[in-house]
């Protein structure tokens, strides 16, 4: 069987890599792919929003199952440009990915369909925005959306009225989001703990993914800007079986019955934010896609062959295949470049990385890297996601942190914390 993998991202890296150890898979395509993709197979260069050219690539060397990893060509119509050429692909519909695309359209359909999320209104001008603000009805701080995607920028929380302003002004007078900002969601901040679940969904069946959690911010302890995520663990601890329990009956199930009712088949991957809520499980975000780094912490504890995985997804047949999780557990750090997440340095030659992956139990997933005169170099923010599976985390954490030790380039920022809490979260659990 051929595939082929639309990304150049860790998480795409580490989709290859997994589908690359399936029996049934001869050889893997990656668009445009990078430097830790082009050892799996051969990488051509079409831009993953390309999607007429990447259905003509696939048609033209008989590609047999194409497995996507942004979310922006399906927001594109990806799927629906596969579909109508009858090549097999993995990825929901664009009336589907919209849950990502427009977070109008997707705080609706949580209404709609009963689905436990923050209470919201929709603005579509300053005037509006600041009426509801004035009005107080949604308490402080106040969480304000961008519509459409803004490369995960687009959601500000300001902490009272004087900051609201400076908020409004970045949506609808500087149009910091461009046309993302049309539209904007007002909503209640809620507290608790953030969560992330994934669940595989072939428009009648769902199987859930591992637990994983992630590290958004660029500094340790949580400090500084957001990032798309500096780090990752699975399993997460804080995700209980009663929790996950929860998540399925209130979000999962309600979620799937909506989208096959509302004519939005669904085939995919969906990626829901939560935050655990004293009253519950509550969705921050769909998202219509893999995580990254999530991606590269749950794929290595899949004991099973994921090819086969996501075919039944594709053919409606979730439910003939039940592959298992490892026990051990993974850790994944991000190397980051210099700058980021502003503007990143590149250019960088990378050190050390066949010393880190020859660690037992490391494998390391590149991000922002290409070939070059011999050498490999950074070209983007997040450069590499250096992955340890171990029999528990504290090793995983220890395995992973030894290895990124091992890699070198100008400028490499890291979190020295990712894990940590979990740690210490099961340490007081034991204490209790
Ligand atoms: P989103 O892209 O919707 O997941 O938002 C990005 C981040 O903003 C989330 O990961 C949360 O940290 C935060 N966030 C979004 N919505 C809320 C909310 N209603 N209450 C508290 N934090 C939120
Ligand atoms: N790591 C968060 C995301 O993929 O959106």
């Amino acid at each position: 069987m051929r595939v082929l993998v639309v990304g150049g991202g860790g998480r795409e890296h580490a989709l290859a890599w997994k589908l690359s150890q399936s029996p049934q898979v001869d050889e893997v395509f990656c668009a445009p792919g990078n430097a830790g993709m082009a050892a799996l197979g051969a990488c051509v260069p079409i831009h993953h929003t390309d999607i007429v050219e990447l259905a003509d690539f696939a048609e033209s060397v008989h590609v047999d199952l194409t497995v996507v990893g942004p979310e922006l060509p399906l927001t594109l119509g990806i799927a629906d440009e596969f579909e109508r050429r009858k090549l097999r692909i993995f990825g929901p519909r664009q009336s589907a990915a919209e849950l990502e695309g427009s977070k109008v359209l997707a705080k609706r359909f949580m209404e709609e369909n009963g689905i436990p999320t923050a209470e919201f209104r929709v603005v579509t001008s300053r005037a509006d925005a600041e009426e509801v603000l004035d009005g107080g009805e949604l308490g402080w701080p106040v969480v304000l959306k961008a519509d459409g995607l803004a490369g995960g920028k687009g959601v500000l929380i300001p902490a009272n009225r004087e900051e609201a302003e400076a908020a409004l002004v970045q949506l609808f007078d500087e149009r910091a989001f461009g046309a993302a900002s049309d539209k904007v969601v007002i909503e209640e901040c809620l507290q608790g703990t953030e969560a992330s679940y994934h669940v595989l969904l072939d428009g009648e069946h769902f199987f859930p993914l591992a637990s994983a959690q992630d590290y958004k911010r660029i500094g340790d302890g949580g400090q500084g800007p957001n990032t798309g995520g500096m780090g990752t663990v699975s399993p997460s601890p804080r995700l209980t079986k009663d929790l996950q329990r929860a998540i399925i009956e209130q979000v999962v199930t309600p979620t799937m019955k909506g989208l096959k009712t509302g004519g939005r088949p669904y085939k995919g991957v969906l990626f829901i934010g939560l935050m655990l809520t004293e009253d519950g499980p509550k969705v921050l975000e769909y998202n219509v896609r893999f995580g990254d780094p999530e991606t590269q912490v749950i794929l290595p504890r899949l004991d099973g062959d994921l090819f086969e995985l996501l075919s039944a997804v594709v053919d409606g047949k979730l439910n003939q295949v039940h592959p298992k999780w490892h026990h051990q557990a993974a850790t994944c750090v991000v190397m980051a470049a210099k700058g980021y997440p502003g503007r990143p340095e590149t250019g960088h030659v990378i050190e050390g990385l066949d010393a880190a992956g020859a660690i037992e139990g490391v494998t390391v997933f590149h991000a922002a890297t290409k070939a070059d005169e011999g050498a490999v170099k950074t070209i983007g923010g997040r450069v590499l996601g250096v992955t340890a599976l171990a029999p528990n985390l504290g090793r995983a954490r220890d395995v992973a942190y030894e290895a990124v030790e091992r890699i070198s380039f100008e400028g490499a920022q890291y979190r020295k914390d990712i894990g940590q809490d979990v740690l210490d979260y099961l340490a007081s659990r034991k204490s209790e």
